[in-house]
C-alpha cells in the first residue's frame, strides 16, 4: 500500500476526526443553544464525529434526586462536561434528556437521519423495561454505549437486568458523570482506531 504523504500525515495528527459530510451530521440534533454551546463550529472547522448523549427519565432532576445515589452534579453540569469532553477528543456531543419514552426513540431516529456516528444513553428507569427503545436503537443501526450514574449491579435485583446491555459496544456504570467521560474516550478511540496505528507505524519506521 502507498506510504502516506506528508499533507495526510499532517491531518492523521488529528487522531479522532473522522470525515463525514457535515451537511448529514448535525440535522437538528444541535440541541445544546440553552448551555451556550454549540456542535455547529465543529462542522464549519470540516470535522468530525457526531455524538448523541441521550439521557433518560428523571435524569433530569440531577442534583436533587437521591444525591447519595446520583450525587449533587445537575444535569446541565453533566451536559457541560460531556461537550466539553466531546470536544477534546473531537466529538461533538449533542445532549438530549427527556422523561417520555417516545421522546427518546424519536431522538434515536432523528439521530440516524443527522448522521451520527455514536449514541451514548442512559435509559434510566426504562433500562429495566423499554423493549421500544432498544429496538429503536437496533432499527437505526448506530453503535451504542450504555451507561448508568449508579452501580445498577449494587442496587435491587431489578436493576440488574437490561434490555440494551447485549446490544451495546459497551456499559460503564458506578463512576457516575466519569462514566460519560469513559464512554466518549471508548468511542474516540474506536472511531480514531485507524488512523492511530497508522501513526504509529509512521513512527516506527521513521516516516
Ligand atoms: C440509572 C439507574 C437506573 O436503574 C435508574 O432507574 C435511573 C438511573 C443510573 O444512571 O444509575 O434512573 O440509569
Amino acid at each position: 500500500m502507498a506510504r502516506p504523504g506528508p499533507g495526510l500525515k499532517r491531518e492523521l495528527k488529528r487522531p479522532y476526526e473522522v470525515r463525514a459530510d457535515p451537511a448529514r451530521n448535525f440535522g437538528d440534533l444541535d440541541n445544546n443553544a440553552h448551555l451556550g454551546q454549540t456542535s455547529r463550529p465543529f462542522a464549519r472547522a470540516g470535522v468530525v464525529a457526531s455524538i448523541l448523549v441521550l439521557n433518560g427519565p428523571n435524569l433530569n432532576l440531577l442534583g436533587t434526586r437521591e444525591p447519595a445515589v446520583y450525587g449533587r452534579d445537575t444535569l446541565a453540569d453533566l451536559e457541560r462536561a460531556v461537550i466539553g469532553w466531546g470536544r477534546a477528543l473531537g466529538l461533538a456531543v449533542d445532549c438530549r434528556q427527556s422523561n417520555s419514552e417516545l421522546a427518546l426513540i424519536e431522538a434515536v431516529h432523528a439521530a440516524k437521519a443527522a448522521g451520527t456516528s455514536y449514541i451514548v444513553i442512559n435509559p434510566g428507569g426504562f433500562t429495566h423495561t423499554s423493549v421500544a427503545l432498544r429496538d429503536a436503537l437496533a432499527a437505526v443501526s448506530i453503535p451504542f454505549v450504555e451507561v448508568h450514574l449508579s452501580n445498577v449491579h449494587a442496587r435491587e435485583s431489578f436493576r440488574r437486568h437490561s434490555y440494551f446491555s447485549d446490544a451495546a459496544t459497551g456499559v460503564v456504570c458506578g463512576f457516575g458523570l466519569q462514566g460519560y467521560r469513559f464512554a466518549l474516550e471508548a468511542i474516540a478511540q474506536r472511531l480514531g482506531a485507524r488512523p492511530e496505528a497508522e501513526e504509529a507505524e509512521e513512527i516506527q519506521t521513521g516516516i
